[in-house]
């Protein structure tokens, strides 16, 4: 039976032998070797392959945990704001331990099939008049009174979580890569990452990736003007680095065509700044943080063009060669 990251990571989290373990089996992600990036780009590169987590990305991680601690402080309902993939690993967890959910998303921002992830996962799906961190003050407001619990990466259950993803790296690769290579949108992940290598004892750097455009990135997943980790992400020594949308997609398109994985444009940020040289070292562990069928509207925009043809087998052929 697959073993749930609460139970594989038990002593390393806030979490006790009373509390009921919220799962979908999260977590225990592929590390993959990248050969011809690798090649390529004359480095060493692993692919921590997060969009395998059950609801396509790594923040089933920390849900796992806020979502459980949640169920056993009694919540009567949790709510968050997100960019999507936080919508839908709050509502599938809390589905799972049967509480309702309410998602914040910036109206009209967020990718078609990570909203109807969470609407059929039985989630209140609100789009707000603003952007993200509009939707994420309304959330934290609303957690304030006391009736809902955030599970925003705000909420150190979650943070707890999603640390874990260092643990897996480390103990796959029999010791610490020369870097962790990140996305940056709110920060938590990164907070987390650090965390995560400190309690291992030790000091590989962090690259945290963010858009260059916050506000309008065709990256919608980390499309946040206003980190609200910002300050956490700084204290903890990652060096930030920006990358242009231009630089996101070439990374994306890459990923997919020579190595297999088709992720979301967001989860390209760490291969960006890599192939930009911007990260030294030569062992790097990138995460990639989510599904490409999450934001199939931007594979349809950037995907090389269908093309159609006669039934034909010649017709066919041809097609195929050109
Ligand atoms: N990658 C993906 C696929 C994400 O969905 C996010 C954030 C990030 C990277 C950035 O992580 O915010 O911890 O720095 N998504 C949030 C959400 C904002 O609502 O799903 P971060």
């Amino acid at each position: 039976m697959t073993i749930a990251l609460i139970d594989r990571y038990r002593s390393r989290l806030p979490v006790s032998d009373g509390t009921p373990v919220i799962s979908l089996g999260e977590g225990s992600t592929p590390l993959l070797p990248a050969p011809r990036l690798s090649e390529r780009l004359g480095v060493e590169l692993w692919l921590k392959w997060e969009a395998s987590n059950p609801t396509g990305s790594y923040k089933d991680r920390g849900m796992t945990v806020a979502v459980s601690r949640a169920a056993e402080d009694g919540a009567e309902a949790v709510i968050c704001a997100s960019t999507g993939n936080t919508a839908a690993s709050a509502a599938a967890y809390a589905a799972r331990a049967g509480l309702p959910a309410v998602v914040l998303t910036p109206a009209g921002a967020v990718a078609g099939p990570k909203v109807a992830q969470a609407r059929m996962l039985g989630a209140k799906v609100l789009e707000v008049r603003g952007d993200f961190d509009h939707a994420l003050a309304a959330a934290q407001e609303l957690a304030g009174r006391g009736t809902h619990v955030l599970v925003n990466s705000i909420n150190p259950n979650r943070r707890a979580g999603q640390k874990t993803a260092v643990f897996e790296i480390v103990e796959e690769l029999g010791a610490a890569p020369d870097a962790f290579v990140i996305p940056y949108g709110g920060g938590g992940n990164t907070s987390a990452y650090a965390t995560g290598i400190s309690e291992l004892g030790l000091s590989t750097p962090i690259f945290s990736v963010e858009a260059k455009h916050r506000p309008t990135t065709m990256a919608s997943a980390i499309r946040i003007g206003d980190p609200v980790h910002a300050a956490s992400v700084r204290d903890s020594g990652a060096t930030v680095v920006t990358v242009s949308d231009d630089e996101i997609v070439a990374a994306w398109l890459e990923l997919a065509s020579l190595e297999g994985l088709f992720c979301e444009p967001s989860s390209a940020a760490g291969l960006a700044a890599i192939r930009r040289g911007d990260v030294p070292g030569e062992r790097l562990a990138v995460t990639i943080t989510g599904h490409g069928l999450k934001d199939s509207a931007s594979a349809d925009r950037y995907a090389p063009a269908l093309a159609e043809v006669d039934a034909d087998p010649d017709a066919i052929a041809a097609a195929a060669r050109s």
